[in-house]
Parts: C-alpha cells; sequence; structure tokens
C-alpha cells in the first residue's frame, strides 16, 4: 500500500502476504465469507475451545466429577487463567484475576478505592464512560450515601476536576464509541499527584492496545473476556489490584475469598492476595473457554498486534473517504491512529437500517444508539483485502439504498 496513492484491492492482498499474523487467522472458527468486524463486542471462536470444552465437560464433569476441583485444578483456575490476562496486561505475578462479570468486579474495586483513601468521597469520572461503569458507580454512592459521590465531568475536563476530594479517578482506556484512546499513563500519573487512585477499564484495549500496568504504577484495572480474549459470549471478566493495594478487603466477601474456604469457619478471613476477590464459586465451563482465547492472544507480540490494528483502522478511514464520500457518513472516531483503539465508528442518521443491511450481506459490526455504526478490527482474525470487500458492500447498500426495507428498520433487543 503506497502512502498517498489510491487505494486498491490488489494493493490490500498483497499487504495481506506480508502480514505477519495472517496464520493467527486458521486458529478461528469463522464461517467462510464472513467479514467479522465485532471481536470488540464478541470476539470470534478460538479453533481449539469446542474440544478443549468438550474434554471439560466429558472427561472432567461427566467422568471425574466432584474430583476434577483438585484433580484437574478447577480451584486455580481463576489464578491460573488470571496470571496469563497478567502477561497480557503487563501486571506482576499474583495481581490479576478471572472473576465474576466487569460489572461486579467494578463495584468491588470502586469500594476497595474509597475505602483506600479515607476522608476523600469523590469518584471521578466522565459522562461518555461506559454505562455500566456509571451505574454501578452510582448504586455504590446510594448505598454509601453521604460517604460517596460521584462527579462526571466532560473528558477535557478531568485534570481540572482532580482534587483533594477525589479518590479514585475511574475511565475506560478506549472509548466503547468512538474508540478514543485515552492517555493511561499519564492521567494515572495525574490522579497519583493528587492522590487519588487510578482504575482502568480494559474491556476494550487488553488484547489489542499494549498495556504495562505496572511500569505506568495503575492501581486497579477491570476487563471483558469475551472482546479480544475471545473467552466467549458472558465470559467472566479479569480484575487486576497492584500488590501495594491488596491488603485493602473486597466488599462481597464470599467463601471463595476466604483465606480457608473448606474450614467452614462462621467468620470471614480474606484470603491473601488477589484471590481475595473471588467471592463465589467459579463459573469453571466459562473459565475453561476462556482459556484457549487468551492463549491465543499471548502468541502474538503485543507491539505487531497494535501496528496492525492501527493501519486496520487506517486503511479502513482512507476506505470510507475514497469510496463513499457523498454518502452522508461522517467519522466519528478519532483521526489520528495514535489516538483510536480498534474500531471506527461512522455516524449516519440511517445508521440502524445501513448495519442490518450490512449485516445481511455478511459484514458484521454493530449499531450504537443513536446513530453509530461501529466497527471492531481484530488484528488477529481480520486481513486487510477484508476491509475491501466491507468497504464496497456498504457502498453498494448506499447506492441502492438497499437498507430501506421494512425488515431492516424492524428493531431487535440487542444491538
Ligand atoms: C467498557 C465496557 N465496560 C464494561 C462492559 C460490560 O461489562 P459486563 O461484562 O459486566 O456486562 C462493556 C461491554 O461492552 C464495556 O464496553
Amino acid at each position: 500500500v503506497q502512502p498517498g496513492a489510491p487505494l486498491t484491492r490488489a494493493a490490500l492482498a498483497a499487504a495481506d502476504e506480508q502480514d505477519p499474523l495472517r496464520q493467527l487467522r486458521q486458529r478461528f472458527q469463522l464461517p467462510a465469507g464472513l467479514i467479522y468486524l465485532d471481536g470488540n463486542s464478541l470476539g470470534a471462536l478460538p479453533a481449539a475451545t469446542p474440544a478443549h470444552l468438550r474434554d471439560v465437560v466429558e472427561r472432567q464433569w461427566g467422568q471425574d466429577l466432584i474430583r476434577s476441583w483438585n484433580a484437574h485444578g478447577w480451584v486455580d483456575l481463576p489464578q491460573r487463567v488470571g496470571e496469563k490476562i497478567g502477561q497480557l496486561i503487563g501486571a506482576r505475578a499474583g495481581e490479576t484475576l478471572v472473576s465474576d462479570s466487569t460489572s461486579v468486579n467494578l463495584f468491588k474495586l470502586l469500594a476497595m478505592a474509597l475505602a483506600a483513601r479515607p476522608g476523600r468521597r469523590v469518584i471521578l469520572t466522565e459522562a461518555g464512560h461506559f454505562p455500566t461503569d456509571l451505574y454501578i458507580a452510582q448504586g455504590l454512592c446510594t448505598l454509601l450515601g453521604e460517604r460517596a459521590e460521584l462527579r462526571v465531568v466532560a473528558p477535557d475536563a478531568l485534570l481540572d476536576a482532580l482534587d483533594e476530594d477525589v479518590a479514585v479517578l475511574s475511565l475506560s482506556h478506549v472509548d466503547y464509541r468512538s474508540g478514543r484512546l485515552h492517555d493511561l499513563p499519564g492521567l494515572t500519573r495525574a490522579a497519583h499527584q493528587h492522590g487519588a487512585l487510578a482504575l482502568w477499564d480494559l474491556a476494550h484495549s487488553a488484547g489489542v492496545v499494549p498495556l504495562q500496568l505496572a511500569t505506568d504504577g495503575v492501581d486497579l484495572a477491570v476487563g471483558c473476556g469475551y472482546k479480544y480474549l475471545n473467552g466467549g459470549p458472558g465470559a467472566p471478566s479479569f480484575v487486576y489490584v497492584s500488590g501495594a493495594l491488596q491488603h485493602l478487603s473486597s466488599p462481597i466477601a464470599g467463601w471463595f475469598g476466604h483465606a480457608r474456604p473448606f474450614a467452614f469457619e462462621p467468620d470471614y478471613v480474606p484470603a491473601e492476595g488477589i484471590g481475595r476477590l473471588l467471592a463465589g464459586t467459579p463459573p469453571i465451563l466459562s473459565l475453561a473457554a476462556l482459556e484457549p482465547g487468551v492463549d491465543l492472544a499471548l502468541e502474538a507480540p503485543a507491539e505487531v498486534v497494535r501496528e496492525k490494528s492501527m493501519r486496520l483502522t487506517e486503511l479502513f478511514i482512507g476506505l470510507v473517504e475514497q469510496e463513499l464520500a457523498g454518502h452522508g457518513l461522517e467519522l466519528a472516531s478519532p483521526r489520528d491512529a495514535q489516538s483510536r483503539g480498534s474500531q471506527v465508528c461512522l455516524r449516519h442518521p440511517q445508521a440502524w437500517p445501513l448495519m442490518q443491511a450490512l449485516i445481511a450481506r455478511g459484514v458484521v459490526g454493530d449499531f450504537r444508539a443513536p446513530d453509530l455504526l461501529r466497527f471492531g478490527f481484530a488484528p488477529l482474525y481480520i486481513g486487510y483485502a477484508d476491509l475491501w470487500d466491507a468497504v464496497a458492500i456498504l457502498r453498494d447498500i448506499l447506492q441502492h439504498r438497499s437498507w430501506d426495507t421494512p425488515a431492516f428498520h424492524a428493531r431487535q433487543a440487542v444491538t
């Protein structure tokens, strides 16, 4: 692909030939002919997962039954998969665990952050934060009454809003709509300069943006298992607590986070280390499904993944500009690749029926209210020629107005 020259399908197919990650695409089971630009919502199925799950279900559960907690290491699975994710996010050993959902882990971490900063009551965040992050903070503030307050500001007002009342700065690394990438090291430093902790939601960056949480001094973090970690629908989330904060107790004092769960003691004593973030019995089948996805992500060097991700989003935007001008689409993502995660959003008044028409033609992205077409680019299984094909189909749909049918206008529960 020559800088400045018009983009062609042949040039993009040639770029695929040179792609150091191209072999990894075969390690996923994707339907032939489908262009899957939604790995930021639900990652693709790793080819190794079905056989692994079959073994866990039929042999471990079916044959070995309850003995599998010890014999097949079920009891250590949250820590084992957590350690692997810890490598992906640049955590130190013993700082990452897989447990519960991102939402539930946010509750734990926000409560722990407030406890770590007595005398401070503010959770600082931005208005465009993912709704569950806002809702969980609202719920916690309702529960704590006078002892907590949610301060929501515009992204460019965050630095000014950091003051001596802020206990924790809670943000998403990558904005779920626009894909805007926050300056994680800089904002973490700014929080620390004001005596606050930094809590990052890494849902849209783990597995696709290089992370070095320990080096950057990040205090607390969460992220989804089902996006770029390819752990499957509803995969459990990961939770990271820096070593310096592991004396804090989880507000959900469940028996799996107890120092001695099988002593069945009447009083709660938290386990040493990250294990205290566990609450109830871990979902073994979901955890088992997550492990091959994380293993695959670990095979790809983070810098190579980031380079390809930036190139994919850059070329996609270039193709939209070259091929779709005059069709009323507006870029709703940062134009500079360094400031984007691995997704691109396009604004259009008919975004909903357009996306339904695209999906019907085998290009799967998603719709985000009120008017966004969102496309995620998972570098482990998306190629450069896919970009050409997706944009060509979108151009055809726009030119022929084939989106304008009652079937494509009909709304569905999940968008
Ligand atoms: C930034 C972010 N946080 C959290 C979530 C969801 O959390 P949960 O897995 O608890 O539903 C999402 C889901 O898309 C997300 O994009």
